[in-house]
Protein backbone atom coordinates (compact mmCIF):
# COMPACT_ATOMS: atom_id res chain seq x y z
CA UNK A 1 0.00 0.00 0.00
CA UNK A 2 1.23 3.37 -0.76
CA UNK A 3 1.26 6.30 0.86
CA UNK A 4 -1.37 7.81 -0.60
CA UNK A 5 -3.97 4.86 -0.16
CA UNK A 6 -3.38 5.47 3.87
CA UNK A 7 -3.47 9.32 3.27
CA UNK A 8 -7.12 9.09 1.46
CA UNK A 9 -8.08 6.65 3.82
CA UNK A 10 -7.86 8.86 6.81
CA UNK A 11 -8.41 12.35 4.90
CA UNK A 12 -12.01 10.63 4.27
CA UNK A 13 -12.60 9.37 7.51
CA UNK A 14 -12.71 5.77 6.19
CA UNK A 15 -11.05 3.78 9.50
CA UNK A 16 -12.97 0.91 10.15
CA UNK A 17 -9.75 -0.64 11.46
CA UNK A 18 -9.90 1.84 13.92
CA UNK A 19 -10.90 0.34 17.87
CA UNK A 20 -13.37 2.59 19.79
CA UNK A 21 -11.56 -0.10 22.65
CA UNK A 22 -8.50 -1.09 23.87
CA UNK A 23 -7.93 -4.69 21.79
CA UNK A 24 -8.96 -7.26 24.47
CA UNK A 25 -5.99 -9.50 23.24
CA UNK A 26 -3.09 -6.70 23.96
CA UNK A 27 -4.70 -7.09 27.77
CA UNK A 28 -4.76 -10.57 27.48
CA UNK A 29 -1.25 -11.51 26.26
CA UNK A 30 0.94 -8.81 26.83
CA UNK A 31 1.41 -9.75 30.48
CA UNK A 32 3.40 -13.02 29.17
CA UNK A 33 5.92 -10.77 27.57
CA UNK A 34 7.53 -9.98 31.17
CA UNK A 35 8.40 -6.74 29.96
CA UNK A 36 9.42 -4.58 33.21
CA UNK A 37 7.32 -1.70 33.76
CA UNK A 38 9.82 0.95 32.07
CA UNK A 39 10.68 -1.32 28.93
CA UNK A 40 10.85 0.71 25.93
CA UNK A 41 8.05 -0.57 23.48
CA UNK A 42 7.64 -0.05 19.73
CA UNK A 43 4.15 0.70 18.06
CA UNK A 44 4.22 0.81 14.54
CA UNK A 45 2.05 1.87 12.05
CA UNK A 46 -0.33 2.78 14.95
CA UNK A 47 -2.76 4.57 13.49
CA UNK A 48 -4.77 6.56 16.58
CA UNK A 49 -4.82 3.63 18.43
CA UNK A 50 -6.30 3.29 21.98
CA UNK A 51 -3.58 0.70 22.73
CA UNK A 52 -0.98 3.26 22.90
CA UNK A 53 -2.78 4.86 25.86
CA UNK A 54 -2.58 1.41 27.99
CA UNK A 55 0.63 0.09 27.00
CA UNK A 56 1.79 3.85 28.18
CA UNK A 57 -0.18 2.87 32.31
CA UNK A 58 1.76 0.43 32.15
CA UNK A 59 4.58 2.19 32.97
CA UNK A 60 6.20 2.07 29.85
CA UNK A 61 8.16 4.42 27.53
CA UNK A 62 6.22 4.22 23.82
CA UNK A 63 7.23 5.31 20.73
CA UNK A 64 4.83 5.21 18.39
CA UNK A 65 5.17 5.38 14.60
CA UNK A 66 2.01 6.74 11.74
CA UNK A 67 2.26 7.80 8.55
CA UNK A 68 -0.67 10.39 8.70
CA UNK A 69 -0.65 13.58 10.95
CA UNK A 70 -4.52 13.75 11.20
CA UNK A 71 -4.32 10.44 12.52
CA UNK A 72 -1.75 12.04 15.27
CA UNK A 73 -3.40 15.11 15.49
CA UNK A 74 -6.61 13.17 16.57
CA UNK A 75 -4.87 11.18 18.64
CA UNK A 76 -4.01 13.73 21.21
CA UNK A 77 -7.47 15.26 20.41
CA UNK A 78 -9.23 12.53 21.75
CA UNK A 79 -7.00 11.61 24.95
CA UNK A 80 -6.85 15.47 25.62
CA UNK A 81 -3.00 15.63 25.88
CA UNK A 82 -0.65 18.14 25.27
CA UNK A 83 2.05 17.73 22.99
CA UNK A 84 5.22 19.51 22.09
CA UNK A 85 6.76 18.90 18.51
CA UNK A 86 10.02 18.93 16.82
CA UNK A 87 11.27 18.65 13.68
CA UNK A 88 13.62 16.05 12.13
CA UNK A 89 14.56 15.33 8.64
CA UNK A 90 11.72 13.18 7.50
CA UNK A 91 10.04 13.32 10.53
CA UNK A 92 7.54 15.10 13.19
CA UNK A 93 7.78 13.79 16.62
CA UNK A 94 5.07 14.88 19.18
CA UNK A 95 5.69 14.36 22.86
CA UNK A 96 4.12 14.07 25.65
CA UNK A 97 5.61 12.40 29.04
CA UNK A 98 6.45 8.76 27.86
CA UNK A 99 5.18 8.86 24.77
CA UNK A 100 6.75 9.86 21.72
CA UNK A 101 4.60 9.23 18.28
CA UNK A 102 6.98 9.86 15.44
CA UNK A 103 4.51 11.14 12.46
CA UNK A 104 5.87 10.18 8.79
CA UNK A 105 7.28 6.81 7.15
CA UNK A 106 8.15 4.01 9.41
CA UNK A 107 10.53 2.73 7.13
CA UNK A 108 12.80 6.03 7.03
CA UNK A 109 13.30 5.54 10.45
CA UNK A 110 16.97 4.62 11.11
CA UNK A 111 18.35 2.71 13.80
CA UNK A 112 20.56 5.91 14.75
CA UNK A 113 17.36 7.81 15.03
CA UNK A 114 16.60 5.87 18.27
CA UNK A 115 17.98 3.77 21.31
CA UNK A 116 16.95 0.12 21.09
CA UNK A 117 13.51 -1.16 22.23
CA UNK A 118 12.47 -3.93 24.83
CA UNK A 119 9.31 -4.94 23.11
CA UNK A 120 7.23 -4.44 19.97
CA UNK A 121 3.27 -4.32 20.05
CA UNK A 122 2.27 -5.28 16.25
CA UNK A 123 -1.30 -4.74 15.78
CA UNK A 124 -2.95 -4.24 11.95
CA UNK A 125 0.92 -3.25 11.32
CA UNK A 126 2.22 -6.21 9.70
CA UNK A 127 -1.37 -7.60 8.13
CA UNK A 128 -1.68 -4.12 6.55
CA UNK A 129 1.48 -4.60 4.11
CA UNK A 130 1.09 -6.15 0.98
CA UNK A 131 3.29 -9.37 0.81
CA UNK A 132 5.96 -7.56 -0.86
CA UNK A 133 6.49 -5.12 1.72
CA UNK A 134 6.53 -7.69 4.49
CA UNK A 135 10.17 -8.85 4.77
CA UNK A 136 11.62 -5.45 4.55
CA UNK A 137 9.11 -4.13 7.87
CA UNK A 138 10.53 -6.99 9.70
CA UNK A 139 13.58 -5.94 8.69
CA UNK A 140 12.98 -2.48 9.77
CA UNK A 141 11.47 -3.70 13.38
CA UNK A 142 13.91 -6.26 13.95
CA UNK A 143 16.59 -3.54 13.53
CA UNK A 144 15.48 -1.55 16.15
CA UNK A 145 15.00 -3.90 18.77
CA UNK A 146 17.54 -4.97 21.67
CA UNK A 147 18.69 -8.70 21.27
CA UNK A 148 16.20 -10.46 23.48
CA UNK A 149 13.40 -7.77 23.22
CA UNK A 150 9.74 -9.04 23.32
CA UNK A 151 7.20 -8.97 20.15
CA UNK A 152 3.44 -9.42 20.76
CA UNK A 153 1.93 -9.55 17.40
CA UNK A 154 -1.87 -10.12 15.90
CA UNK A 155 -2.33 -11.60 12.98
CA UNK A 156 -5.19 -12.39 10.95
CA UNK A 157 -6.41 -15.81 8.91
CA UNK A 158 -9.48 -15.74 6.61
CA UNK A 159 -10.02 -17.63 3.41
CA UNK A 160 -8.26 -15.65 0.60
CA UNK A 161 -10.96 -15.63 -1.48
CA UNK A 162 -13.04 -14.14 0.73
CA UNK A 163 -12.02 -10.02 0.43
CA UNK A 164 -9.06 -8.75 -0.62
CA UNK A 165 -6.74 -6.97 1.83
CA UNK A 166 -5.48 -5.07 3.72
CA UNK A 167 -6.12 -6.92 6.12
CA UNK A 168 -3.70 -9.02 4.37
CA UNK A 169 -4.60 -12.84 5.47
CA UNK A 170 -0.76 -14.71 6.99
CA UNK A 171 -0.85 -17.97 7.41
CA UNK A 172 1.42 -19.68 10.34
CA UNK A 173 3.57 -20.50 7.73
CA UNK A 174 4.10 -17.04 6.12
CA UNK A 175 4.65 -16.01 10.07
CA UNK A 176 7.61 -18.62 10.12
CA UNK A 177 9.32 -17.64 6.65
CA UNK A 178 9.36 -13.98 7.83
CA UNK A 179 10.94 -14.17 11.41
CA UNK A 180 12.21 -17.32 11.55
CA UNK A 181 15.75 -15.94 10.88
CA UNK A 182 15.60 -13.12 13.99
CA UNK A 183 13.18 -14.51 16.27
CA UNK A 184 11.54 -17.60 18.31
CA UNK A 185 7.61 -17.79 17.83
CA UNK A 186 5.61 -19.08 20.02
CA UNK A 187 1.86 -19.02 19.07
CA UNK A 188 -0.88 -18.67 21.38
CA UNK A 189 -4.11 -19.73 19.28
CA UNK A 190 -7.04 -18.73 17.55
CA UNK A 191 -9.70 -16.34 18.47
CA UNK A 192 -12.72 -15.89 16.27
CA UNK A 193 -13.04 -12.32 14.87
CA UNK A 194 -14.86 -10.56 12.01
CA UNK A 195 -13.40 -8.05 9.32
CA UNK A 196 -15.17 -6.08 6.80
CA UNK A 197 -18.45 -8.68 7.64
CA UNK A 198 -16.50 -11.80 7.17
CA UNK A 199 -15.87 -14.16 9.95
CA UNK A 200 -12.17 -14.84 10.65
CA UNK A 201 -9.06 -15.46 12.91
CA UNK A 202 -7.26 -13.32 15.21
CA UNK A 203 -4.08 -15.15 15.77
CA UNK A 204 -1.57 -14.39 18.71
CA UNK A 205 1.57 -14.73 18.63
CA UNK A 206 4.75 -13.77 21.34
CA UNK A 207 8.13 -13.27 19.33
CA UNK A 208 11.69 -12.97 21.02
CA UNK A 209 14.35 -11.08 19.01
CA UNK A 210 17.52 -13.46 18.89
C1 LIG B 1 -4.69 -0.91 9.43
S1 LIG B 1 -4.17 0.59 10.12
C2 LIG B 1 -3.88 0.08 11.79
C3 LIG B 1 -3.67 1.19 12.76
C4 LIG B 1 -3.52 0.74 14.23
N1 LIG B 1 -2.42 -0.18 14.40
C5 LIG B 1 -4.80 0.19 14.78
O1 LIG B 1 -4.82 -0.99 15.17
O2 LIG B 1 -5.79 0.93 14.81
C6 LIG B 1 -2.56 0.78 9.45
C7 LIG B 1 -1.96 2.13 9.75
O3 LIG B 1 -0.63 2.16 9.27
C8 LIG B 1 -0.34 3.43 8.74
N2 LIG B 1 0.78 3.26 7.82
C9 LIG B 1 0.77 2.63 6.63
N3 LIG B 1 1.98 2.63 6.07
C10 LIG B 1 2.81 3.26 6.94
C11 LIG B 1 4.19 3.59 6.93
N4 LIG B 1 4.99 3.25 5.90
N5 LIG B 1 4.71 4.25 7.98
C12 LIG B 1 3.92 4.59 9.04
N6 LIG B 1 2.59 4.30 9.11
C13 LIG B 1 2.05 3.66 8.07
C14 LIG B 1 -1.64 3.86 8.10
O4 LIG B 1 -1.77 5.26 7.93
C15 LIG B 1 -2.68 3.30 9.08
O5 LIG B 1 -3.04 4.25 10.05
Amino acid sequence: MKADFWNDRWQRNQIGFHNSEIHPLLTRYWPMLELTNDARVLVPLAGKSLDVRWLIAQGHDVTAVELNKLAVEAFFREQQWSATQTHRPQHIVFHHEALEFWVGDFFAIRKEDLSAFDGVYDCAALIALPAEMRSGYVDAVSALLKPGAKYLLVSLEYPDENMSGPPFAIDSSKITRLFHTSFSIHCHGKHPSEVKGQPCFEIVYTLQRL
